[in-house]
């Protein structure tokens, strides 16, 4: 009995040394906090140099009431995984005017705060 919930435990422990969502979505955090609070809040309606990035994904880009936008204002897409990408990247190449002053080059960073973007209501 003792054994059984012994073994129970360790399996229960190492699923969770292996989990890879969480961790994911932990390093996407660390992302955005080294990278991108400076200038964003993951608050809605609170903006910063940037404009908030809650609820960013599957949204209209540059369609918050921020009153800054230089060259996202109504951009004309919609923010998925693909041009986010693109965007964090390169974002002067992406939107071809002045725009965020800030590259992501790291393609693992990028995914990782991608995926952490996803989850912000
Ligand atoms: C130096 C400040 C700064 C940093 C750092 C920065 N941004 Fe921005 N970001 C801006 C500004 C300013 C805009 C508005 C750009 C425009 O209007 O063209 C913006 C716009 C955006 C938009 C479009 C928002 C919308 O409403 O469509 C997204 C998405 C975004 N940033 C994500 C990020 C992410 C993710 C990071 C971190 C990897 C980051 N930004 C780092 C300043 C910054």
């Amino acid at each position: 009995m003792k054994t059984k919930m012994m073994l129970a435990l360790s399996t229960l422990l190492m699923a969770g040394m292996v989990s890879g969502p969480a961790l994911a979505d932990g390093d996407g955090a660390e992302v955005f906090k080294k990278r991108c609070k400076v200038c964003h809040s993951i608050e809605a309606g609170k903006h910063k140099m940037g404009p908030s990035l809650a609820g960013i994904m599957g949204r209209k880009a540059g369609t918050t009431d921020f009153a800054k936008y230089i060259g996202i204002k109504d951009f004309g897409i919609v923010w998925d995984a693909e041009n986010m990408d693109k965007f964090l990247a390169d974002p002067k190449k992406f939107v071809g005017a002045k725009t965020m002053a800030y590259k992501l080059k790291k393609e693992e960073d990028r995914a990782a705060v991608i995926a952490y973007l996803q989850t912000l209501k």
